[in-house]
């Protein structure tokens, strides 16, 4: 039972439940009961309260559960976990835009601005401050039964999108990822990519491929498994191709499906992204994605992958979280995606929590199920207190 005592019907609960952890200590995840955030929370009326419909998890949160990763909010002592969310609209303040009212299907944006240049012109992806992250770095997340935030940082989707949408966060770090190839390779004029390389075929890899098909991109992912699997599966619906590290070579990738113009990382195994520099086209661009914690290291043909880079005018490149702008790119990516390959998307999601009851089965599927793509907690599915 909550500590404000049982909700009475009909007067609005002043607390709801989370999944926290407390940052730095392993073994923390835990159900709370905390103080329901209100419209008002938000100054100047551009609040929007969100009932939140479910979230996603990813190896971020695996590493916050782990103690590896994740700072609490300032006076907290614990972290709300969850960045990846989908939710509804219940209330709005009376400044909010007029495409915000109560009954919209939001997504809301991770990084919130700090004091940098760059977060002043809404560009807190690009932050030289400390970031300041929805459910990992100092601020609370989204897995609770409801959210307060400034309008400007949700981003509205269709209906049609309802059983997807939980898609969109990871979508937008694809569409920054493509979006900055494409801003860096304006250096070429007439660049084009044709061909490209995505390693790894997680949840990112995947909608990375999707992502690459919809601009008529030859796709080659590279992954450990043999296939074939649910994932080479999936990839070969949408006309992409599938090879496994196990047979094939860095080097029989490329003569089998290059040259490359664009190779993605989101492997999780920085020694094949810095290996993948040695098969990068000529004027290509390697673009990194992958947040690797660990501390491995790696012998690499540094000469001749240095002297390819210089005589082919090659780049390679990181990039973390994402503008507002490319989560709305991204709504238009599953809305093509939904329309090209109808279902496929919903593929992705495949394992789910019911409610918010059961964080140590979150956990579960999150680190143990190797055939697991995306997890995602229903939290509309909880039971009130
Ligand atoms: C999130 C990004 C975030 C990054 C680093 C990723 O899992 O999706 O939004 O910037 O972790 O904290
Ligand atoms: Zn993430």
């Amino acid at each position: 039972m909550s500590p404000s005592g049982p909700a009475t019907p009909g007067t609005p609960a002043t607390t709801m439940r989370a999944i926290a952890v407390t940052p730095g200590k392993p073994d923390s995840l835990h159900l709370r009961e905390m103080p329901r955030p209100r419209v008002g929370d938000v100054p100047g009326g551009r609040g929007a309260l969100v009932d939140v419909v479910r979230v996603g998890v990813d190896g971020t949160d695996r590493e916050i559960i782990e103690a590896l990763f994740g700072t609490a909010p300032a006076g907290d002592d614990f972290l709300v976990i969850g960045h990846e969310s989908l939710g509804r609209v219940a209330e709005v303040g009376p400044n909010v835009p007029s495409w915000l009212v109560p009954g919209t299907l939001v997504v809301a944006t991770v990084r919130r601005p700090g004091d940098s240049v760059y977060d002043r012109i809404g560009m807190q992806d690009m932050t030289t401050d400390e970031p300041r992250e929805r459910g990992i770095n100092r601020l609370h997340g989204y897995l609770a039964e409801a959210y307060v935030d400034d309008a400007a940082f949700l981003v509205p989707l269709p209906d049609s999108l309802e059983a997807v949408g939980v898609l969109l966060e990871p979508m937008s770090i694809v569409q920054k990822a493509i979006r900055q190839a494409f801003e860096i390779q304006r250096r070429m004029k007439v660049w084009s990519p044709a061909r490209a390389a995505i390693l790894g075929a997680g949840s990112i890899g995947l909608l990375a491929a999707m992502a690459l098909r919809l601009r008529g991109i030859e796709v080659a992912v590279y992954s450990r498994r043999v296939a074939p699997y649910r994932n080479s599966e999936l990839l070969e619906a949408i006309g992409a191709r599938y090879f496994s590290t196990t047979d094939t070579s860095l080097a029989q990738l490329a003569a089998a499906a290059g040259p490359f113009d664009l190779i993605l990382d989101a492997s999780g195994f920085s020694p094949l992204a810095f290996g993948a520099a040695e098969i990068l086209g000529k004027n290509g661009v390697l673009i990194l994605v992958s947040v690797t914690g660990g501390d491995r290291t790696a012998e690499l043909p540094t000469d001749h992958i240095n002297q390819r880079f210089v005589l082919d005018n090659k780049v390679m490149v990181g990039t973390v979280n994402a503008h507002r702008d490319d989560f709305v790119a991204g709504v238009e990516d599953l809305l093509r995606s939904e329309a090209f390959y109808p279902g496929w998307l919903a593929k992705l999601i495949t394992n789910r929590v019911r409610g918010l009851e059961h964080p140590e089965e979150m956990l579960l599927h999150l680190r143990d199920d190797r055939d697991a793509i995306k997890v995602v907690v229903e939290v509309a599915a909880s039971q009130r207190a």
